[in-house]
């Protein structure tokens, strides 16, 4: 079936270059039942992802043959039945196939290395057996290795240690010996883990408990390098790492090699509490800003808390040992505040909607007690933020106007130049504080109409104000008011879609900060293209 393959592809001479193997629904069971690993993508000619990663899964190709592990792909815009019976939802999507029925997503990122050596870990028992003849190659198949060191009839630490080697066998590689004077060798007391790496100290021992928690976590902090870098396949690691995250932001990569090496005995001392990471500033120079560093002055560096989101910046140029490595003491002793970005403080406040900034959210929102809050989190380059203004003053006016203006509050904030304490994914987001709960603000999903809006309010906020038949009943007073929304055409008040801009989405204001900012979040989180997608998430 192959040569039938290599005979139609001798047609088109580039074809026959390819290790990928270009399959359709009459060749995928067949292919898929002869090789026994096999790494296949669900591709559509259009999608962008899948272009960028076209050359890197030629290569990977190429690499993994000799391993005999098969690289295919399945253009679904032609097999779309055979695409829709393997569930692919977006482009790409690349799956793990042991045979037929052994199917698995692939969860690697989308360059040749990481795919090789991803797939390389799959095709390893889950636990290899060492020798003495073995074990120092097997140190160096991969960037970070596992080896064990347990006694022959140490069955408890056997079964502890392959149990971690099945889960975490998309992570590391795991090899393990009972040979006692391989253990004395390396210096290690039975039963014992040893990681080693390509890069830092070169191993690292460990010393804890023999459980898989245990192992799990020293294989997690000892697999970090002590100053990484940042970038689209580590960024998320880093933010999912519960720690936070030191930024050395610079333009070339001799200075970064030279500052991570400046700073590496900054990184040492705070090792495993506290990550360390060269970044790209000609690359990702934007994410400065999120930081509230300038986005135009290099080296910089700041410190990140990835579970508040808060941000220290530190003041200066000049990243010696000395000056970092004070900063960074500052702030483990809880002696920094987190710097705030702001827009001042509006003279005028006494519109129909509130202009919150970051320094007045806390007193306006969270603090105003007995008032439900209603915050639009908006950006000045989003269309659907502007299609929506008008609705929303309207919505204010109508609070105001029916004295229930000590009730609810209709707010807004610039979301792009003022730090608010929510994780926003996209504009625009609306959130109701409730006036008891103002700790837990009830997100708003429903159409942008003023109807949905009130209701919603109605609804979800403590003080059940209902404006809307307020407003019935002093129309019918009042015969000739005619702000009443019953007048607004339903397929008018519908036309307003729930949908939500995301940053990505938006190609102009590239000089807008938190632009900037969203198009490095998505630069670094390699979404799928997805089909008819509405929206994309920030
Ligand atoms: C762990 O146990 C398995 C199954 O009994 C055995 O094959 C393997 O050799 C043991 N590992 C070591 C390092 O002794
Ligand atoms: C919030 O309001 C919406 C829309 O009016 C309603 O469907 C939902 O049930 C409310 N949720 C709560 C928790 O009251």
């Amino acid at each position: 079936m192959r040569f039938s393959y290599r005979a139609a592809a001798a047609l088109l001479a580039t074809a026959l270059a390819s290790d990928v193997h270009d399959l359709k629904t009459d060749t995928f069971k067949d292919f898929v039942s002869t090789n026994s690993l096999a790494l296949i993508e669900f591709f559509a000619p259009w999608c962008g992802h899948c272009k960028a990663l076209a050359p890197e899964y030629e290569e990977a190709a190429t690499q993994l043959k000799e391993k005999n592990v098969a690289l295919a792909k399945v253009d679904c815009t032609v097999e779309a039945d055979l695409c829709r019976e393997y569930g692919v939802e977006g482009y790409p999507t690349v799956k793990v196939f042991r045979g037929p029925d052994n199917i698995k997503p692939y969860q690697g990122a989308r360059k040749a290395p990481a795919i090789v050596s991803y797939m390389t870990k799959q095709q390893l028992p889950a636990v290899s057996i060492l020798t003495k003849d073995t074990l120092e190659e097997f140190k160096t198949t991969d960037k970070v290795v596992l080896v064990a060191y347990f006694a022959l009839d140490d069955k408890t630490s056997n079964q502890t240690y392959s149990a971690l080697a099945e889960s975490l066998r998309d992570e590391y590689i795991f090899g393990a010996t009972s040979d006692p004077e391989l253990a004395s060798a390396e210096g290690a007391k039975q039963p014992a883990v040893v990681l080693y790496k390509d890069f830092d100290e070169g191993k690292d021992v460990h010393l804890g408990e023999f459980t898989e928690e245990a192992i799990a976590s020293f294989a997690k902090v000892a697999s970090t390098p002590l100053v990484g870098e940042v970038g689209p396949e580590t960024y998320q690691g880093y933010m999912a790492a519960g720690i936070p995250l030191a930024y050395i932001f610079s333009e070339t990569a001799e200075e970064r090699a030279e500052l991570a090496k400046t700073l590496k005995p900054v990184a040492e001392k705070y090792k495993g509490k506290i990550n360390f990471a060269t970044i790209d500033a000609k690359a990702f120079g934007a994410h400065a800003g999120n930081l509230n560093l300038p986005t135009d002055k290099w080296p910089s560096f700041a410190l990140q808390d990835t579970v508040t989101d808060q941000k220290y910046p530190f003041d200066g140029h000049k990243l010696t040992e000395k000056k970092i490595g004070a900063f960074v003491k500052e702030y483990v002793d809880g002696k920094l505040k987190p710097s705030v970005k702001s827009e001042p403080v509006p003279d005028k406040n006494d519109g129909p909607v509130t202009v919150l900034v970051a320094t007045t959210f806390k007193e306006l929102v969270v603090e105003s007690s007995g008032k439900d809050v209603l915050v639009e989190f908006y950006a000045p380059w989003c269309g659907h933020c502007k299609a929506l203004a008008p609705t929303y003053d309207q919505l204010g006016e109508l609070y105001q106007s029916h004295g229930f203006g000590d009730k609810v509050v209709i707010a807004k904030v610039d979301a792009t130049t003022n730090d608010v304490p929510e994780k926003i994914q996209g504009f625009p987001t609306i959130k109701l504080y409730p006036a008891a709960a103002k700790n837990q603000p009830v997100d708003y999903s429903g159409s942008r109409t003023l109807e949905d809006l009130a209701n919603f309010i109605k609804d979800n906020g403590s003080n059940k104000v209902d404006v809307l038949s307020a407003q019935s009943k002093s129309s019918k007073d009042t015969e000739d008011d005619d702000t009443v929304m019953s007048d607004i055409p339903e397929s008018m008040a519908r036309a307003a879609p729930a949908a939500t801009e995301s940053a990505s989405g938006a190609a102009a204001a590239v000089k807008d900060a938190i632009k900037g900012a969203a198009e490095v979040v998505g630069t670094f989180i390699d979404d799928s293209d997805i089909p008819q997608d509405h929206h994309d998430e920030l």
